[in-house]
């Protein structure tokens, strides 16, 4: 599967979570600072829709179905430990930020 260009840099505000479907896979993009996070945007308890198209400055999450809750940053399950959001590769080149759902980094 191909790297898929999301964006500019510029179209992403700090905090902004963006969504996105490829593949019928949910992807939440979320920019901190400098750095772009993608997780597949599924809880790991019953694969309900964790994080909403807004902004997010905190970095703990509370899923809205059953209350599981994960460390933003980390993607770690801190309801369950051991666990961790799916989480993809995101890079930056020449201004266009690229998720590479082919690289699973946990
Ligand atoms: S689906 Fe998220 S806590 Fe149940």
């Amino acid at each position: 599967m191909k790297p898929i260009k999301i964006g500019k840099v510029r179209e992403f505000q700090d905090g902004e979570i963006k969504l996105f479907k490829f593949f019928a896979k949910p992807i939440a993009v979320w920019r901190k600072g400098e750095d772009f996070i993608a997780y597949e945007n599924a809880c790991l308890h019953m694969r309900a829709q964790l994080l909403s198209a807004g902004f997010c400055n905190s970095e703990k999450l509370t899923c809205p179905w059953h209350g599981w809750q994960y460390n933003l940053v980390t993607g770690s399950c801190l309801t369950k430990e051991g666990l961790y959001l799916k989480r993809f590769a995101v890079s930056v080149e020449n201004d266009e930020v690229i998720v590479d759902l082919s690289n699973l980094i946990q």
